[in-house]
């Protein structure tokens, strides 16, 4: 295997396979696209459904002490003014004077924090990221959240915003939840959907956008149990890690220090990953305390406390652990540890290896030849195996050895190869996407092969 450069190639080299192959396109691409969004194709679909239905998975059915939901992605702005969001989820923002750009303060090269200095930054020693030049306007804090009105009138009484985080939507569904399940602490509410963010400057693919996907659970605990809690749940976020098939050595666990912890966190701790771009954050876990729970009491004046089944006089705002995932970030870290090269034959192999639960396409039916003698029995076969919940692609274009490349550089795990022999003898080749080993096996348990390596 050919150990390749992890340095910004590799991130050209996943932009453009995502975009050949119909991983991920470019956003509203016919129209010149759409600054940083991203449309996932017909593999991309595959694989980003198969992250976020194992997520749910592991962090939900598959517990005894977890429940989701699907909140509406427009929630009522009394919401984000209880959170804090209206009035406080901002960036630094500046303007450089040359160029015009908007810039976030805090990633520019040479830039220092300085309470003293007009707007909190000292601009002094900063270069613009995109021109060069030093000469900035006075930083202000620029709101993140994105606006809409909702019905006719487009006035300041019907504006609401987009969920910046899909948090939230537990919080105030938090009595539903408990007086319809008739859960005990400690228990968590899940959920996973859309969120959005008027970052000032997204980029690096599908790392930072203005639109995203969140699967994030909130976990409430009593507050005198927070500190298991917090390692149990850094335990689990450990464990989604591996499902993933991400190396250690490119994961960090970053403790959050007191000034840079958002304030409602008593304990926050980053996991961060090399990307090619750098070390950055890819999922976060916080302790919330009961902040934002307290808060939707005080602003919506409902009760939103646990009362003891055993004891009526424990009454309390329970306290909360939320692992946070970036699902998008999660595809990228995925594409990124499966893409592998080597040279064989001369060539070079491009193969993504996702974890077979992973892989957007589980079999590859390959017919050796396109006559109807072998494509019509091939595609009989590819039907049974979609008639057993296999997703499978078949092809029959180009020769074999460009099949198999193709399929490689897809992540398919297996191919299975009918020819001439397959008429007669009822054997199909089946062939191993790591290894490239080839076995025959009989047609009529191809099901049951399939789903057994699989497994593995
Ligand atoms: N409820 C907590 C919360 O929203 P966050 O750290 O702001 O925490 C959670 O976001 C996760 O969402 C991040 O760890 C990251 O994986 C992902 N994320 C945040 N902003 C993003 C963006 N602009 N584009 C893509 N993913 C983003």
């Amino acid at each position: 295997m050919a150990e390749i450069s992890r340095g910004p190639e590799l991130m050209e080299k996943i932009v453009s396979l995502c975009k050949r192959r119909g991983f991920i396109f470019p956003g509203s691409e016919i129209y010149g696209g759409l600054a940083n969004s991203w449309d996932y194709g017909p593999l991309g679909v595959e694989l980003k459904n198969n992250i976020k239905q194992m997520w749910w998975k592991m962090f939900v059915t598959r517990r005894p002490d977890m429940v989701g939901v699907d909140a509406a992605l427009i929630m009522n702005p009394k919401v984000w003014e209880a959170t804090g969001h209206v009035a406080t989820f901002s960036d630094p923002m500046v303007e450089c004077k040359a160029c015009h750009a908007r810039l976030r303060v805090d990633n520019l090269e040479g830039v220092v924090l300085d309470s003293s200095a007009e707007g909190g930054w000292n601009l002094s020693a900063a270069k613009c990221s995109i021109c060069g030049k030093k000469e900035f306007g006075i930083p202000k804090q620029f709101n993140m959240m994105l606006r809409t009105w909702l019905g006719p009138v487009q006035d300041d009484s019907a504006v609401v915003y987009m969920r910046p985080e899909t948090a939230q939507a537990m919080f105030v569904n938090f009595k539903n939840v408990l007086e319809s399940t008739r859960r005990r602490l400690p228990f968590g509410i899940a959920q996973s959907g859309k969120a959005f963010r008027n970052e000032i400057t997204p980029g690096n693919f599908i790392f930072r956008q203005r639109e995203f996907e969140l699967m994030e659970l909130e976990y409430f605990i009593r507050p005198e149990n927070w500190e298991a809690s917090f390692e149990h749940w850094l335990g689990q976020m450990k464990l989604w890690l591996k499902t993933l098939g991400i190396a250690d050595e490119r994961l960090h666990y970053v403790e959050i220090s007191d000034e840079d912890r958002a304030f409602y966190s008593k304990r926050t701790v980053d996991v961060e990953y090399d990307y090619p771009f750098g070390q950055k954050e890819l999922y976060g876990l916080a302790y919330r305390t009961d902040y934002d729970l307290g808060k939707h009491e005080a602003f919506s004046g409902q009760e939103l406390k646990y009362s003891n089944p055993d004891d009526q006089k424990e009454k309390f705002v329970p306290h909360v652990i939320e692992p946070a995932f970036g699902v998008d970030r999660s595809v990228l870290v995925s594409l990124l540890e499966a893409y592998h090269e080597e040279i064989t034959d001369d060539e070079l192999r491009v193969s993504l290896r996702f974890p077979y639960w992973m892989a957007p396409i589980k079999v590859a039916v390959l017919p050796l030849s396109k006559k109807e003698e072998l494509s019509v029995p091939a595609r009989e076969l590819a039907q049974t195996l979609r008639d057993a919940d296999i997703v499978v692609e078949y092809d029959e274009t180009q020769s074999i050895g460009k099949r198999y490349r193709r399929q490689d550089e897809i992540g398919t795990p297996f191919c299975v190869t009918f020819d001439f022999d397959s008429l007669t003898d009822g054997m199909v080749t089946v062939r191993d996407r790591d290894s490239m080993e080839q076995a025959r096996v009989p047609i009529a348990g191809i099901v049951a092969e399939i789903k057994n390596r699989l497994q593995k």
